[in-house]
């Protein structure tokens, strides 16, 4: 061929359009699509879902034939509200973020090692779950996987070892659909509220004043209303003027407790200031979602949360259509530690939690690493006994090469990653790995760089 016409041909290949390769026209993505990983879950959700699926569910397309998504419409209500203080670097993240983190209530309090909401939507689609399934996170943290289960029409199940999990993610998902009147009320008057929780909760950096009652296990319901209702009655149980009081208070108390944590890490304002910026965005982005819902006429699906310990799930053998979850990443982060403040006002007992608590047991490094992988050996059995046969489950996991090196005693190179680690331990409880994808961690404060999406399937015998 002549040197002419092969730069024509150059020239006519890159003329092609990537997009317009993968995907028909008609279905557009969403703006910003910029990791592989991402492009990897809208190609299958492509394959995988019908057009009205897609319009309903669908995590990385903006329009269907003209018509535009419910994602796109949850995200796009209104851009999300930060207060005046923030950094432009703080600002600049979330605009870019609106698709993947900033809608719903999933922004409701900064949990470390927070799910990616929009993945976590991807991937329940690229799992076959439908409406009407139920998934389970057996370490829900702050509980991302069920609000976007709930408004996906997806039930769900979530589990933590932590009460403050079981709090935060509770709150977050009546916040899609609790009254606000009385939250509105509070705000015009949230000198006295900010009073009221600094007297029963305690102030920031003030953690050690803080007296703790392990006894007591509703501590956390406080306010003398709420506690005898949270005494004497089942949630279901309560009647709407109850359940309008309890979601009020425990919305309150989430803000508060999000200020305490924002006035340790940050001096540029008051804390009373803090609070009121914090109660605003909530109230903001709750109501923003729940007049997208209305709209759209979506029905919330209902979400069972709980305490408990994911190495011994009481939940019957192939009762589940689908598991993700996110383990912590070895002994990366001190949950404990990190939530010291909630939960010594909850009275939590945390030496005793710190014992069920996985990636935290063990008098140093090289034996909390032992034990991580004792324990991640009985999740994995728990999840694979619980678990529908042909059914998937999706782990997302980081890897701290360099601390497991220094802790091995070997280079990081050498260090066998977490991903590997639990991919070794799936097979042996009777999983088959269907899928592996990588994806960058863009957190602000991450010192990991990479974390693992690994799709498992339970074998059918
Ligand atoms: C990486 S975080 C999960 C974050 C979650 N995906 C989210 O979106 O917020 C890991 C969680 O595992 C929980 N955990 C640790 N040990 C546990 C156990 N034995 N049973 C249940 N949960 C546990 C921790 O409390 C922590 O919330």
């Amino acid at each position: 061929m002549g040197s002419k016409e092969n730069t024509e041909n150059v020239v006519m290949e890159l003329g092609r359009d990537l997009i317009h390769e993968l995907f028909p026209r008609e279905r557009q993505l969403i703006p910003n699509l910029s990791d592989v990983y991402e492009l990897e879950l809208a190609f299958y959700e492509n394959l995988i879902l019908s057009d009205e699926e897609l319009i309903k569910n669908a995590a990385y397309f903006s329009q269907i034939r003209g018509e535009y998504t419910n994602h796109f419409l949850m995200c796009t209500g209104e851009p999300l509200k930060l207060p005046e203080f923030s950094s432009s670097r703080l600002k600049s993240f979330f605009e870019k973020n609106i698709f993947r983190t900033g809608y719903a209530t999933h922004g409701l309090f900064p949990y470390r090692g927070k799910f990616h909401p929009q993945m976590v939507k991807g991937l329940m689609n690229v799992m076959g779950l439908k409406p009407g399934d139920t998934v389970l996170d057996p370490m829900m943290g702050s509980g991302t996987v069920l609000v976007e289960a709930s408004l996906m029409g997806i039930r769900s199940m979530g589990i933590d070892a932590s009460p403050f999990c079981r709090f935060m993610t509770q709150t977050k998902l009546d916040a899609l659909s609790m009254s606000l009147v009385r939250a509105k009320g509070a705000l015009t008057n949230y000198e006295d509220v900010f009073a009221y929780f600094q007297k029963r909760v305690g102030e920031p950096n003030s953690v050690k004043k803080i007296s703790s009652n392990p006894t007591s296990k509703n501590s956390m319901f406080i306010m003398e209303e709420t506690q005898e209702y949270t005494a004497m009655k089942d949630r279901r149980e309560l009647t709407k003027g109850e359940r309008e009081t309890l979601d009020t208070y425990n919305l309150l108390l989430l803000s508060y407790l999000d200020s305490v944590g924002y006035a340790e890490r940050s001096t540029r304002k008051t804390p009373l200031d803090q609070f009121r910026h914090i109660l605003e965005r909530y109230l903001f982005v709750t109501e923003k979602i729940q007049i997208v819902l209305a709209g759209l006429g979506v029905e919330l699906a209902p979400a069972k949360v709980l305490e408990g310990d994911a190495k011994m799930l009481l939940l019957k053998d192939n009762s589940i259509e689908g598991i993700i979850f996110s383990p912590p990443y070895s002994f990366a982060i001190d949950y404990l530690a990190n939530d010291s403040f909630h939960l010594n006002f909850m009275g939590v007992d945390s030496a005793a939690l710190r014992e069920r608590m996985i990636g935290l047991r063990g008098r140093n490094l090289l034996e909390k690493y032992q034990f991580y992988r004792e324990d991640m050996s009985k999740v994995l059995s728990e999840c694979a006994r619980v678990l529908k046969p042909g059914r998937f489950c999706t782990i997302v996991i980081g890897t701290n090469n360099n601390q497991l090196g220094k802790v091995l005693g070997v280079s990081p190179d050498e260090v066998k990653g977490l991903h590997e680690v639990l991919i070794d331990m799936s097979v042996t409880c009777g999983f088959k790995p269907i899928k592996m994808m990588s994806r960058p961690i863009t957190g602000i404060s991450n010192t990991m760089r990479r974390e693992y999406i690994l799709i498992l399937q339970k074998k059918i015998h």
